[in-house]
C-alpha cells in the first residue's frame, strides 16, 4: 500500500536508527512523538505529534500511512498498543488496511516481569487484529544494558543478579532488519534476532564500568521468583543460529 511508513517511537533508541535507515532508502517516513517537532529539524520526514497514552492526535498520525512500525513503548505498553491498533483499524476500515510491524522481545512468554507481560499482550493485540502484520522479537539492546548498569553509578555497589545472562544486540542492527521487514510484505512472526555473544551480566557490568572509567564492587544476589529463575536459565537468549547481530558489547562501547 502507498503512503508513508509511520514509525511510532521514532525518537527512541530503536526508532532513531530505523528512521535514518528508511530515509537512506528514500522511503517516505512519518515520525510519531509526543513532542512537537524540534526547531531546526529539517530532515525529510513528516512529523506527527501524538500521545498514545492520552489518545491525542493518534487518528491523524495514522491516517494515510501504508505501514505502521510500532516502536513506541511505556511501562503500560499494552495501553499504548491498544490505542494505536484502534486507530489503525479505523484507518483500515476507510481504505486499504495498513501493514503493522511490531518489535518485541525474545523470551517474554517465559519471564513474567510486568513489562514483559504487557508486551506479550501487545503482541496478542497485533496478531489478533485482523490487519496484516509482522512481528520481530529481539534481545536486549546494548544501550539498555549500559543504561541499567550506569544508573547504579551513584550507589556503593552494582547489582548483577547471580546467573543472569544476556545476549545484547545493537539497536542499529535491529533497525536494519526492521526496515527490511517494513518495506516487505506482511510476514507474520519472523525468526528472533539476538546479538553475537551470550554474556553473564557481571561481565557486561564490568565492561560498562571500564568504558565509563569508574569502578564499584559487584554484588551477585540470587534473586527469588519465577522470572529471575527463567532469566538465569537463559529464557531471554536466542538459539545459536539466531545470534545474527555482529557488533559486540565491547565494540559498541568502544573498549
Ligand atoms: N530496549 C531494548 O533493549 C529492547 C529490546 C528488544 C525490544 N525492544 C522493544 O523495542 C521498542 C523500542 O524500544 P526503545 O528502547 O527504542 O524505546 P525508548 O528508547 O524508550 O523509546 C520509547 C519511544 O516511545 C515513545 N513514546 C513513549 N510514550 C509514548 C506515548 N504515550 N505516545 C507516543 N509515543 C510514546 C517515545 O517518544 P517521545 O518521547 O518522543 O514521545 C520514544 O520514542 C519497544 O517496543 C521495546 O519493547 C526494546
Amino acid at each position: 500500500m502507498d503512503g508513508p511508513i509511520l514509525v511510532t517511537g521514532g525518537t527512541g533508541r530503536l526508532g532513531r536508527p530505523l528512521v535514518t535507515r528508511l530515509l537512506a532508502d528514500e522511503t517516505p517516513v512519518r515520525v510519531m512523538s509526543r513532542r512537537p517537532r524540534p526547531a531546526g529539524d529539517d530532515r525529510p520526514y513528516e512529523w506527527a505529534q501524538a500521545d498514545l497514552g492520552r489518545d491525542v492526535g493518534v487518528d491523524a498520525a495514522v491516517r494515510g500511512a501504508g505501514t505502521v512500525v510500532h516502536c513506541a513503548t511505556g511501562a503500560r505498553d499494552v495501553e499504548l498498543t491498544r490505542r494505536l491498533m484502534r486507530a489503525v483499524r479505523a484507518a483500515g476500515a476507510e481504505g486499504e488496511a495498513p501493514h503493522v510491524v511490531l518489535i518485541s522481545i525474545v523470551g517474554i512468554d517465559d519471564v513474567p516481569f510486568p513489562y514483559y507481560r504487557s508486551k506479550l499482550a501487545s503482541e496478542g493485540l497485533v496478531v489478533s487484529s485482523g490487519l496484516p502484520w509482522t512481528l520481530l522479537r529481539a534481545t536486549q539492546f546494548h544501550d539498555l544494558i549500559a543504561t541499567l548498569v550506569t544508573a547504579q553509578r551513584r550507589l556503593p555497589r552494582v547489582l548483577a543478579p547471580r546467573g543472569f545472562r544476556f545476549q545484547p544486540v545493537a539497536a542499529s542492527e535491529v533497525a536494519v532488519r526492521l526496515a527490511e521487514l517494513a518495506q516487505a510484505k506482511p510476514a507474520g512472526r519472523v525468526p528472533d534476532m539476538g546479538g553475537p555473544q551470550v554474556r553473564p551480566l557481571r561481565e557486561l557490568a564490568e565492561t560498562v564500568m571500564r568504558a565509563g572509567g569508574w569502578e564499584r564492587r559487584l554484588v551477585e544476589p540470587a534473586l527469588p521468583g519465577r522470572a529471575a529463575r527463567a532469566v538465569a536459565a537463559g529464557a531471554l537468549l536466542t538459539p545459536a543460529d539466531r545470534a545474527v547481530g555482529t557488533l559486540t558489547f565491547e565494540q559498541h562501547l568502544g573498549v
